[in-house]
């Protein structure tokens, strides 16, 4: 990969992107669960949604959201605030459980709304404003951060 070109920055957002994308995917299945009150489906899916998301909040929190706190701190703050009221709400499904909670499914179907919006959030904000003001070196950290985190994602064909 080139460093000048523009093509090292644009894998990096095309693959937090294809989390998104996999992270909406998988969004869309909760309420068909919901609506036939298969709660330890709905609590499998929230499994899915964090194996996606625990590499890729790891990339953004540690590789792209450093580089762009010093320009945009207050939206830096409040997206990594939602990163931890999501997380929070999908915990409760770790380790193969099946939260008790009857209010649990309500809270995960509103938390994963708010997800969304956040999700586009980034895309139309974060994403373009890293594409156009970050530099060779903060897209090597981004890349960095990326190996050492890795992806629940196939690799796409080359
Ligand atoms: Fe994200």
């Amino acid at each position: 990969m080139c460093e000048y070109c523009g093509c090292q920055s644009l894998a990096s957002i095309d693959e937090l992107t294809r989390e998104h994308d996999e992270v909406v995917r998988l969004i869309s299945h909760l309420r068909p669960a919901h609506r036939s009150g298969d709660i330890a489906r709905m609590a499998e899916l929230a499994r899915r949604i964090t194996t996606v998301l625990v590499p890729h909040t790891r990339v953004e929190e540690h590789g792209l959201f450093p580089a762009m706190a010093a320009d945009f701190p207050d939206q830096i703050a409040a997206l990594e605030a939602e990163h931890r009221q999501v997380e929070s709400v999908l915990a409760e499904a770790a380790d193969g459980v099946t939260p008790a909670d009857p209010a649990w499914p309500d809270r995960l179907l509103e938390s994963m709304a708010m997800l969304r919006d956040h999700i586009l959030k980034e895309q139309d904000g974060v994403f373009p404003a890293a594409l156009a003001t970050l530099g060779t070196e903060e897209w090597e950290a981004v890349d960095k951060v990326r190996a050492e985190a890795g992806t629940a994602l196939p690799r796409p064909a080359s």
